[in-house]
């Protein structure tokens, strides 16, 4: 149609419009500024969430945008980030990166020809609390990925642990009782390892009772050295020969029933210019004990899937190069099925960016991905006594983001995030720290569950 051909309809609406627009704005003073543009009516907020809603107004006859303020005081003294003035050419917009259970006001303008209206009457809205009971982090991962959680054989027996593994979670990983110096307990005199099966025996019974993966963890760690090993005085052949002794009956004693190990933790050293940490498995099995250790694994049993772990992988690219490549060499001869990404990480620290990008270079690989020993920290400058409402929130955005990023990778290399630990007074943290006060994980002191607890549920 072209400009200025307007039919008869049309232009008995436009009178009409303007008549309308003008009655409403010498009929209400406060809503308009004194230029004569019309201020919108702001209507009720919709799709209301944990930490989003949507604001709505009308339509404006001829206004080219609007202008959307939003804040947590009914007298606009400050705004929410980002909804200050926000110029919008649409009659709603999404409100996003809010906190739960927090009452929201908003206003709008309209920008009618240049002049900008009065404010709208204001709308309050309450962002939702938390997610429904009968929603937990099993069922809401269920049929995608193992949402795990750090266990001791210890807790299991204990009513308000075993409550919530069975309830939220759907893998177990021992946070230590499955280590090397653990099961490992001696040598004899005939030169045969001494096992102590008890309580991995007793975490996979665990386990099969309450229809939990296991993912093992770890066969091979330089910090889970048993003592015989550290003192041994055997040749190096002999040393090897306990090592492959050792995983080979691991893995037979409990084929079929833990699906999934970490083979080798932590052997890629932190120095760029180093690939190997000096471990007393370097110096004893060489360069290659890692492809090693994931051949005796490997033969031991064909189905468990192998994976390596490691720390700093989002954000330390160099050591991510090292590892990688050797996850290229593993998979030549079809050694290794996983890697993990340990999940130590701040409220501010890695950014998003990084952790997308470290995620993106191992999904790039033919392994499934683990989102492996997942906690927040809160607390490392040291500036908190107690856990604010404000990092809480913070902690909240961030356990989201990483449930996020892993959440989008596709289906068939997502394998599992798992917590480490299940409450904030349990973190290994705060022993590493002298005692510095630390909020890391998913539930507090009294098992309730946090607002990083919402936020791993908003992240799917
Ligand atoms: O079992 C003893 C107990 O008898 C004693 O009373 C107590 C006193 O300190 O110590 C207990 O052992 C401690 C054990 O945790 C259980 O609490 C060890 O000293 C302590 O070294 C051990 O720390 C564990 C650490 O690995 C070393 O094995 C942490 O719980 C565990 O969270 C941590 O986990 C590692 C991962 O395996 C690999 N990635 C890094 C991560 C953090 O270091």
């Amino acid at each position: 149609m072209k400009l200025g051909k307007i039919s008869n309809s049309a232009f008995y609406v436009m009178v009409c419009l303007t008549i309308l627009s003008f009655m409403s704005c010498s009929s209400d003073d406060d809503n308009n500024s004194l230029s004569g543009a019309v201020a919108p009516v702001a209507q009720e907020a919709s799709d209301i969430a944990l930490t989003s809603f949507r604001a709505n107004w009308n339509n404006v006859f001829r206004a080219s945008e609007y202008a959307l303020d939003v804040s947590t005081n009914s007298g606009f003294s400050s705004f929410v980030e980002g909804f200050d003035n926000l110029s919008i050419n649409q009659l709603s917009q999404s409100v996003t990166g809010l906190n739960s259970n927090t009452t929201y006001y908003y206003r709008v303008r309209a920008v009618v020809g240049g002049v900008i209206s009065g404010n709208s009457n204001t709308i309050s809205v309450e962002t939702n609390t938390e997610f429904p009971d009968d929603v937990t982090l099993k069922s809401a991962t269920e049929n995608n990925f193992f949402v795990g959680v750090a266990v001791s054989e210890a807790r299991t027996n204990i009513s308000s642990y075993d409550e919530i593994y069975t309830r939220e979670f759907s893998s177990i990983t021992a946070e230590n009782d499955m280590k090397m110096a653990s099961i490992f307990t001696g040598i004899d005199n005939t030169g045969a390892i001494i096992y102590d099966w008890s309580k991995v025996d007793a975490l996979v019974d665990y386990a099969e009772t309450n229809n939990l993966n296991v993912h093992g963890h770890t066969l091979i760690w330089h910090r889970s050295l048993p003592q015989a090993l550290e003192n041994f005085s055997g040749t190096d052949q002999e040393f090897e020969d306990l090592i492959e002794q050792y995983i080979t009956a691991v893995l037979t004693r409990y084929q079929g029933r833990i699906n999934s190990w970490d083979v080798v933790n932590e052997a890629i050293d932190d120095d760029p210019n180093i690939q190997w940490r000096d471990t007393v498995f370097l110096q004893r099995m060489g360069e290659d004990y890692v492809e090693k250790c994931f051949a005796f694994a490997r033969a031991a049993d064909p189905n468990v899937k192998l994976f390596y772990n490691d720390y700093n992988m989002t954000f330390d690219g160099t050591k991510r190069g090292k590892v990688l490549v050797m996850v290229d060499d593993l998979l030549v001869n079809d050694l290794i099925d996983g890697v993990g990404y340990q999940m130590h990480i701040d409220y501010n620290f890695p950014s998003r960016e990084q952790i997308q990008e470290a995620t993106d270079e191992i999904v790039a690989k033919d392994v499934l991905v683990h989102f492996a020993e997942l906690d927040v920290k809160v607390n490392a400058a040291n500036d908190l006594t107690e856990l604010t409402e404000e990092r809480s929130q913070a902690q909240r955005q961030r356990v989201r983001e990483v449930v996020e990023i892993f959440n989008a990778i596709p289906q068939n290399k997502k394998y599992a995030i798992t917590v480490w630990g299940l409450k904030d007074d349990d973190t290994w943290l705060i022993p590493e720290n002298n005692g510095r006060p630390e909020w890391p994980l998913l539930f507090d002191a009294s098992f309730n569950k946090k607002d990083a607890y919402q936020g791993f549920l908003e992240g799917l």
